[in-house]
């Protein structure tokens, strides 16, 4: 299945100017993150913003290319209601790498976020985990590997067609390796979260992973395993098997 992201037409694409480089933003982002996009613009991470991938509530990711012709994923923070805000503290409370963060700054809690999204990418993709290879933060702006070519980005996996059964084994080798190896909890893991990409999982959104030493690691673990396992046993009749379940308790446990 693919899915061809909304872009700016080939005619305008070639007489490409600095200020196009907004062209597909202007409407929702705000001054701060306007500046943050021509930064990287002008530190040469991000050519050209080409299209919308995905307009989330929280986020936005958009289809980009880098001054080497690659593609990129370009996810922008909205800055963010409050809801938001509701959402995310129960992920950064207890974690000791963002516990400094001022209550009243927003923006900084914002940011922080990206970072964080970008550290765990590293840290799981030092692990040998499948995710996007994470390439440069600023501000509320995170810039990553495209999952997909040409603007269509990969089908998640509720969307995927074929077959699953390699998917669901593969995947649960990635799970080993987040939890045992990179020592994260996803913590919102679920056929909307992982794509696949040339016949392999490849998991996203991982902003929120927890450390293993967060007082709800095993409960977001817990939930994860349930989510995937609903999924596969819905599609190829298979749950996760109750060994890879203990395995990973395990991995948290010691953690
Ligand atoms: N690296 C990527 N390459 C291609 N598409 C991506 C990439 N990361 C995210 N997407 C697309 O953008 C959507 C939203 O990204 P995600 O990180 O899940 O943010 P959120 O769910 O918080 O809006 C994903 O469902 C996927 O379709
Ligand atoms: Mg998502």
């Amino acid at each position: 299945m693919r899915r061809k992201v909304r872009h700016i037409s080939r005619e305008r694409e070639e007489k490409l100017k600095d200020e196009d480089l907004f062209e597909v933003v202007e409407e929702v982002f705000d001054a701060a993150t306007m500046g943050i996009v021509y930064k990287l613009y002008q530190r040469k991470v991000l050519k050209e913003l080409k299209g919308v991938v995905s307009a989330g509530k929280e986020a936005r990711v958009y289809w980009g290319k880098g001054w080497d012709g690659r593609d990129l994923a370009v996810k922008v923070y909205l800055v963010a209601t409050s809801d938001f805000k509701k959402s995310i503290r129960k992920y950064i409370e207890g974690d000791p790498r963002f516990e400094s963060i001022p209550e009243s700054n927003f923006r900084q809690l914002i940011y922080a976020w990206a970072k964080k999204e970008f550290r765990n990418l590293k840290r799981m993709r030092g692990a040998g985990v499948r995710v996007p290879e994470p390439i440069a933060f600023m501000g509320n702006v995170l810039v990553m590997s495209f999952i997909g070519e040409e603007g269509y980005r990969a089908p998640l996996l509720y969307e995927a067609e074929g077959d699953l059964a390699p998917i669901y084994e593969d995947l649960q080798k990635q799970l080993k390796l987040m939890v045992c190896a990179a020592e994260l909890v996803h913590a919102d893991l679920s056929e909307y979260n992982v794509m696949v990409w040339q016949e392999e999982p490849w998991i996203i959104d991982v902003s929120q992973a927890v450390e293993l030493s967060h007082p709800r690691a095993l409960e977001f673990l817990r939930r994860d395993l349930e989510n995937l396992s609903l999924f596969f046993s819905k599609r190829i009749g298979l749950e996760l098997p109750q060994e890879l379940r203990g395995e990973l308790e395990e991995c948290v446990k010691r953690g």
